[in-house]
């Protein structure tokens, strides 16, 4: 009897195919349902929170630059990968990249916990010539970033942009990005207030009135896995 259905429908093209999609269309209902009625797929995690303007700044020199065609920012959940870099990557720690770095291209190491690992200084010198640092590093030159100024015309649009796609900028860090921006790009300044928005944003020590985009590059990968305190505890207790 089986026997008789199964070459029924093995030789019947379209009711094969009616039936397949019936199939698939069950599966992905049952995979795909659950997801509109919880209210985030994504667990909110204690620490995460936007970039900071220079930060976001940075980012999108990294992405510019086609950092990630070298790099990934996706630490996974096999032993040796947590043993090189750290915790693996929670889906809350990309929860604001748009677009996210993450991948599999590793021509250098994962990224994803480069945060506070070096000095800042160390940084300026590793990019503008990896080799000095690194003399078997095939990372290419990026000194010109540190002698253009950063252009940052557009960073309170680019940050409403963001708040269009989800990202919880208010008006009053719009409003500051400016004076956000200018303060995290020289260590010297008064960091207050720009640290009471961004918590743990690291101020770079670049040249007073002249932001470069190595400044902001350096403020991006010094915050890159650090907003996360895994001391001691699991990740379950951090959820809010
Ligand atoms: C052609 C591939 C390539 C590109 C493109 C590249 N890198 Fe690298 N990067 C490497 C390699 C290889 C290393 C490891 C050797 C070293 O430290 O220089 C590295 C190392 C690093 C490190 C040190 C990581 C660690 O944990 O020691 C940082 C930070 C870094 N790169 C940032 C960047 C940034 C930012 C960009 C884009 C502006 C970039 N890289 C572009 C290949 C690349």
């Amino acid at each position: 009897m089986f026997k008789f259905r199964q070459d029924t429908i093995e030789k019947n093209a379209i009711l094969l195919l009616v039936l397949t999609v019936i199939t698939v269309a069950i599966g992905g209902i049952v995979e795909i349902v659950p997801l509109f009625t919880i209210e985030t797929t994504v667990e909110h995690v204690k620490g995460i929170r936007p970039y900071s303007p220079l930060e976001l700044a940075g980012r999108n020199i990294y992405v510019r630059e086609g950092c990630y065609l070298c790099h990934s920012q996706q630490i996974r959940t096999l032993k040796d990968e947590v043993e090189r870099y750290g915790h693996y990557s929670l889906a809350a720690e990309s929860m604001y990249d748009r677009p996210f770095q993450w991948g599999s291209k590793r021509i250098g190491p994962d990224l994803a916990r480069v945060g506070g690992k070096y000095s800042s200084d160390w940084h300026y010198g590793h990019l503008n010539y990896p080799q000095s640092l690194v003399p078997e590093s095939l990372m290419p030159r990026y000194a010109f970033l540190a002698a253009t100024r950063l252009d940052y015309g557009l960073i309170e649009r680019h940050m409403a942009t963001q708040r269009l796609l989800g990202v919880p900028y208010t008006d009053a860090e719009i409003a500051n990005a400016r004076q956000d921006l200018l303060a995290q790009a020289n260590a010297q300044d008064d960091q207050d207030a720009l640290v009471k928005r961004y918590p743990k944003a690291v101020a770079v020590p670049g040249q007073p009135g002249f932001p470069s985009e190595m400044d902001a590059l350096v403020a991006y990968l010094q915050v890159l896995g650090t907003m996360v305190d895994f001391a001691d505890v699991g990740v379950e207790k951090l959820q809010q």
